[in-house]
């Protein structure tokens, strides 16, 4: 087999064969197939897609390019969320512990802040003494017995997953739908739970920007975990706006916390809700309606609160700050941003919101490879809300008067004001599988 007339074939839409499909994973991921030839394959599939067929061959062949879990010692239905990634999301943090505290069975593994999107193992680690990096046996341990676990990816699942991403980050061939599926069911398929719910995300703040772009990415992605043998949903959900109020690692943990404490609701919480609610769904806890009640009732009554505090303990972290979250890192400096004129919030760029807390030292980025965990924004209104000229929109949060400034400045261009309200955009456009 010749890479070359492989990268011609995919070039003029000729489908592969599944072994020539499997050559060409294992071949990049032993170093066999140098990256001038992938990047040249990844760029062909970019502009010509694949077929489903080819998808399913290509996830298959990069979740069996390194370790699969086997979660049978936890004992009961696993189930699995992905979320495609956007700005504030930290709906992993309210989602494992109210799954966990009705019931459920949650093994998690996360990722780390890309570009300008957070990370929850990022979010996690600003925890005191939060631990992510956990051997499997324990990982499964504490799933079976608290219900849940939030921990990195193990360094021996899909390696070429973490080759073939590294090299679209370097080669603009991010966005397709067929790489992207392949990149993420690889990971759900190697961790092996038996049910995934998938949040896929459109808007500014994601790779989607359509509602139809990410419902055909759903679409893709259930078919190739329906196709793996696991039960598998998508729900498609708005990124136009940050998720929730706070973006920045601690200052979301504290909005994790004063949600779990009933003193905050938003759109987080009703996301986090519906979301753990189709979980346990699909895990066999009951119809909807059911478990609508069961998740409301777990955050209610502070069992969800309860939970969140005996991962945090099970994972070596300062369970203390689900009651004092003022404990979690602070940055040194805040700044009020305010409105410029009167009016209608109309449009907040998430995309923007990322790229100043990332500024701001909410992410690493070349140059400056430390995080500060208290870094980042949080907003103190919605979409939608009339504010006056002068208002203050939210706090910044920074290491430096310099810092909150040249944040300030992005934000002021992120958010618009209008003399009309907007229709608001729901939540959730629609339920995939
Ligand atoms: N997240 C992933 O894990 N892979 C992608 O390709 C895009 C988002």
């Amino acid at each position: 087999m010749q890479m070359y007339d492989l990268i011609q074939k995919t070039r003029r839409k000729e489908s592969l064969s599944d072994a020539e499909i499997r050559y060409i994973v294992n071949g990049f991921t032993q170093g066999e197939i140098p990256d001038y030839m992938m990047s040249a394959w990844l760029m062909a599939v970019c502009c010509q897609g694949l077929t489903t067929d080819e998808t399913v061959t290509l996830t298959l062949a990069m979740r069996d390019s390194g370790e699969c879990l086997d979660l049978s010692d936890i004992g009961a239905i696993t189930v699995d969320k992905h979320s495609t990634g956007g700005i504030g999301d930290k709906t992993t943090l309210l989602i494992a512990p109210i799954v966990a505290s009705c019931g459920g069975f949650v093994p998690k593994m996360s990722g780390r802040g890309l570009g300008f999107t957070g990370g929850t193992i990022d979010k996690l680690e600003s925890i005191s003494g939060f631990s992510v990096e956990r051997p499997v046996p324990e990982f499964i341990r504490q799933v079976r017995e608290i219900g849940c676990a939030v921990i990195s990816q193990s360094g021996n699942l899909t390696p070429a997953d973490k080759k073939i991403y590294a090299l679209r980050n370097l080669t603009a061939t991010v966005d397709s739908i067929p790489l992207i599926c392949s990149s993420i069911m690889s990971k759900k398929l190697a961790l092996g739970a038996d049910c995934i719910l998938l949040d896929v995300k459109y808007g500014n703040g994601a790779f989607m920007k359509t509602p139809e772009s990410a419902s055909e990415l759903a679409q893709a992605m259930v078919n190739v975990g329906n196709l793996a043998g696991k039960t598998c949903r998508a729900v498609i959900t708005d990124m136009n706006a940050p998720l929730g109020h706070a973006v920045g690692n601690a200052l979301e943990v504290q909005e994790v916390i004063r949600i779990l404490q009933r003193k905050e609701e938003n759109a987080l919480s009703e996301l986090a809700l519906e979301l753990s609610a189709q979980m346990l769904e699909l895990s066999g806890k009951g119809d909807l309606q059911t478990c609508r009640k069961l998740t409301s009732e777990a955050l209610h009554s502070g069992k969800a609160l309860e939970k969140f505090a005996d991962m945090i303990e099970a994972q070596g972290g300062d369970a203390s700050v689900t009651e004092h979250p003022e404990r979690l890192p602070k940055s040194n400096r805040k700044m009020a941003f305010k409105a410029e004129a009167s009016g209608y919030i109309a449009e907040i760029q998430s995309e923007q919101i990322g790229l100043a807390c990332l500024e701001l030292g909410a992410g690493k980025t070349a140059s400056r490879p430390e995080i500060d965990y208290g870094a980042g924004v949080v907003f103190r209104h919605d979409i939608g809300d009339y504010v006056p000229a002068g208002e203050v929109l939210g706090m910044i949060y920074g290491a430096s008067d310099a810092l909150c400034e040249q944040a300030e400045q992005r934000l002021r261009r992120a958010v618009r004001i209008s003399e009309s309200k907007s229709e608001p955009i729901p939540l959730i456009h629609g339920i995939i599988g």
